[in-house]
C-alpha cells in the first residue's frame, strides 16, 4: 500500500512500512494532507464562545476586536508555554530523583558529573549523598519561585556575555513554572494583546527551558545514570533480536527507570527470561529517551538492545511483533501504537500519568517502592512474552540500519576526545579546514517533505561544504539510520571535512542523542565562545530544527533565539498571519537578541544561506574565508 504512503529518508524502513497492513502515520499523512489554511496561519481564535473568529482580509478583527498580532501572539505564546511546560516537567522529575538518590543513599553512577555539576553551582559539601540532596534543592527552589524572583542558577550556568544582554533586555526568567503559569495567563482572552511583549515572554520561557529543562537535565542524568562514553554501536531495526524479550522505551524521562535497568542485569532476572525460554530481557531504544540510552549505552551493554528508530519509527517497530512491552514515560509515544499493542498483544504501561495512553496500565513510581514496581514490570514483560509468542508473527527487517554507528558524544568527552582542549577544533575553524559548526536537532516530521527528508538532505549539504554537523533528538535517529554516524559517511563531505574525519576516526555527523542534549550542545557553544572570547552571535555555528513537530520544539527554539543564534526551519510556526510577528522572529530580533529565525522548505538553498551566514562570521572575526 505504499502509494498512499508518506516518503521516508529511511527507504528501507518505508518499504517495511509499505509491507505490512498497519496503520501508520505514513498513512495518516495522506489523509491528513488537507490542511485548515487558518490554523497553518495562526489566525484561528477560540479563546471565548463569541469564536472561533477566523481573521481575513475581509474581516480583519476577531469579535472582541482582536487583531491578526494579537491572535498570532496569543497562540505562540501558548504554544511556547505548553512547551516549556513539558521540559519543565522533565527536569522537576529528574531533579527529584536525584533527591531520592541523595536522601536514601542510592546509585551515584558518575561522581566525577555530581562533582562538576556541583562545582558549578558553588555547592560544597563533602558527603556525597549531601551533595546529591544540594544540587536537587538548587534547582527545585529555582523551579517553583515566584515569576518576579528570579531563577538564581541562570547567572551560574549561563554564559556570562548572555546573561548581560538578558538582564539588559528585561528577559531573565523568574520561576520557570510560574513563567508557564502566566503564560498562559498572559495568553487568555482580553488580557495581553500586545504581540512583542508575548514574544519577549517566550524568550524568557526559552530561556527557563534551555538551561533548566535542557542542560541541567542532562547534567542531573550524567549523575544518575553515567557519563556518556563514545563508541561504536548498531542502530536500527538490527538492534531487535526475537530471542529476547523485548522492552520498547518511548519518552524523555531516562531516571525514571534506572532502578529498573539495573535489575534487568542481575542473574536471577535473566534466568527469570530462561524460564520461558527467552535469552534475557533487553530494552529497545525508541524516541528520545532511546537515543539518551544508547549516548550512555557504554554502561548498559548487556541489556540495551540498541537504538531502533525516532518518533515516527515506532508504529513500525512495534510492526515487527518482537516487542513484548512498551514502557513509556513521557511525550513522543505517539497514539498510533495503541491499535498496533492490541492487535499484537503488546503490553503497555505508563509510568507517568501525565502520558497516560488509552490502552495501558499505569504504575505510579512511588519512589519508595521501586523493587515492587521492577518486580511488575517484570512480571508482565513475562506474561506478555509467554502469552504473545506463539501467536504473534514475527517479522524483522534484520537488513535495516548500521552495524556500527558513532555514539555517546557529550560536551565533556568531546574535549577530551580533542586532548582536553577546545584548541584542535577552534584550529580547524580558524584555518578554514572546517568553515563552522550547524547543530541540527528537534524532532522528524512527517511533513517538511516526508519523515527525515529535509534532516537528511539539509545535513548531507552542510558536510558538503566542510561544515561539521552535531545532532540531537530525533533528528539524530533519521541520521543514524540512513548511515551519517557510520564508517563511510566521511564519503559524503567535502575535501577538508573528509580528511578531519579520517584522520580522526569520527564521521561527520557527532550523535549528542536526544533533544535534551541540545542542553550539551548550548556547553559546546559557550565554551567554544569563552574560548575565543567572543559572545554566541559572533560564532560560526548555525542552528536548525528543520522538521520541528512539537510545543517543545518550540520552546527549544525559543532558548536558540535568546542565545542569539540563526535558526532554521523548514515549516514555519503557526505565525505567518501576522506581519509583525514574522516580522520581529525574522528579522527584528536581530537586533534584540542577535538571534533569527530563518524559514526555507529547501535543503539545497537552505544550506547556501546557512554557509553564507557562517562565512559572514568567520569575516567579522579576521578568519580565512
Ligand atoms: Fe474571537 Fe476574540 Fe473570542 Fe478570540 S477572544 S474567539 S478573537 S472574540
Ligand atoms: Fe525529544
Amino acid at each position: 500500500n505504499s502509494c498512499r504512503m508518506c516518503k521516508s529518508a529511511d527507504e528501507r524502513l518505508e518499504s517495511f512500512v509499505a509491507s505490512k497492513e498497519f496503520d501508520t502515520a505514513f498513512h495518516r499523512t495522506e489523509t491528513q494532507k488537507q490542511k485548515c489554511g487558518f490554523g497553518l496561519q495562526g489566525v484561528c481564535c477560540r479563546l471565548c464562545s463569541n469564536g472561533p473568529c477566523r481573521i481575513t482580509p475581509k474581516s480583519p478583527k476577531g469579535i472582541c476586536g482582536a487583531d491578526a498580532d494579537t491572535i498570532v501572539g496569543r497562540n505562540f505564546l501558548r504554544a511556547v508555554a505548553s512547551g516549556s511546560a513539558c521540559y519543565i516537567h522533565v527536569v522537576e522529575n529528574t531533579a527529584l530523583n536525584l533527591k531520592h538518590v541523595g536522601e536514601t543513599k542510592g546509585i551515584i553512577k558518575s561522581e566525577k558529573a555530581l562533582n562538576h555539576l556541583a562545582e558549578k553551582l558553588g555547592i560544597e559539601v563533602d558527603d556525597k549523598y549531601e551533595k546529591c540532596v544540594k544540587v536537587a534543592d538548587a534547582v527545585l527552589n529555582d523551579l517553583y519561585k515566584p515569576r518576579f524572583n528570579k531563577m538564581e542558577l541562570v547567572e551560574k550556568i549561563g554564559y556570562g556575555p548572555r546573561v548581560e544582554k538578558w538582564k539588559e533586555l528585561g528577559i531573565m526568567p523568574g520561576g520557570a513554572k510560574s513563567e508557564v503559569f502566566d503564560g498562559v495567563v498572559k495568553s487568555s482572552t482580553n488580557l495581553n494583546s500586545d504581540p512583542v511583549d508575548m514574544l519577549m515572554s517566550c524568550l524568557s520561557l526559552g530561556i527557563s527551558t534551555g538551561l533548566y529543562g535542557l542542560t541541567l537535565t542532562n547534567l542531573i542524568n550524567d549523575i544518575m545514570l553515567g557519563d556518556p562514553v563514545i563508541r561504536m554501536a548498531p542502530v536500527g531495526f538490527r538492534v531487535i533480536d526475537e530471542d529476547y524479550i523485548n522492552i520498547m522505551i518511548t519518552g524523555h524521562q531516562h531516571s525514571t527507570f534506572t532502578s529498573f535497568q539495573e535489575k534487568l542485569k542481575q542473574p536471577e532476572v535473566v534466568e527469570l527470561a530462561k524460564s520461558v525460554r527467552a535469552k534475557g530481557f533487553r530494552l529497545v531504544g525508541c524516541t528520545c529517551v532511546g537515543q539518551d540510552l544508547q549516548l550512555r549505552g557504554e554502561h548498559y551493554q548487556e541489556i540495551f538492545a540498541g537504538h531502533a528508530g525516532n518518533n515516527f519509527t515506532s508504529e513500525a517497530v512495534l510492526s515487527t511483533g518482537a516487542i513484548d512491552m512498551i514502557v513509556s514515560e513521557f511525550n513522543c509515544t505517539i497514539p498510533g501504537l495503541e491499535p498496533i499493542a492490541d492487535e499484537l498483544k503488546v503490553k503497555m504501561i505508563c509510568l507517568d500519568d501525565v502520558a497516560k495512553k488509552k490502552n495501558a496500565e499505569y504504575v505510579y513510581l512511588d519512589r519508595n517502592k521501586y523493587d515492587e514496581i521492577d518486580t511488575k514490570l517484570i512480571n508482565e514483560a513475562l506474561e506478555s512474552y509467554k502469552n504473545r509468542r506463539s501467536e504473534v508473527k514475527i517479522d524483522i527487517p534484520k537488513d535495516h540500519g548500521f552495524e556500527q554507528s558513532l555514539t555517546g558524544v557529550s560536551e565533556k568527552n568531546l574535549k577530551e576526545f580533542l586532548g582536553d582542549s577546545w584548541k584542535p577544533l577552534v584550529d580547524l575553524i580558524a584555518d578554514g579546514t572546517i568553515k563552522g559548526v550547524a547543530a541540527i536537532v528537534g524532532c522528524s516530521n512527517m511533513t517538511a517533505g516526508g519523515h527525515d527528508i529535509n534532516t537528511v538532505e539539509l545535513t548531507k549539504e552542510l558536510i558538503k561544504r566542510d561544515i561539521i554537523v552535531l545532532s540531537a533528538g530525533c533528528s539524530t535517529g533519521g541520521l543514524e539510520n540512513v548511515g551519517l554516524m557510520s564508517p563511510g559517511a566521511e564519503e559524503l563531505a567535502g575535501e577538508n571535512l573528509k580528511a578531519v574525519c579520517k584522520k580522526l576516526g569520527i564521521p561527520p555527523v557527532l550523535n549528542f542523542g536526544p533533544c535534551l542534549a541540545i542542553g550539551r550542545l548550548e556547553i559546546v557553544a559557550t565554551e567554544l565562545a569563552a574560548y575565543l572570547g567572543i559572545d554566541l552571535p559572533q560564532l560560526p555555528l548555525v542552528l536548525s530544527a528543520p522538521q520541528w513537530l512539537e510545543e517543545q520544539a518550540l520552546a527549544d527554539g525559543a532558548f536558540g533565539l535568546a542565545l542569539g543564534l540563526p535558526l532554521h526551519l523548514a515549516l514555519p510556526p503557526f505565525i505567518t498571519g501576522s506581519k509583525l510577528v514574522t516580522e520581529v522572529l525574522t528579522e527584528g530580533l536581530k537586533d534584540i537578541t542577535g538571534g533569527h529565525v530563518i524559514v526555507n522548505p529547501d535543503p539545497k538553498s537552505t544550506a547556501d544561506q546557512l554557509e553564507e551566514i557562517i562565512i559572514d562570521r568567520r569575516v567579522k572575526l579576521g578568519l580565512k574565508d
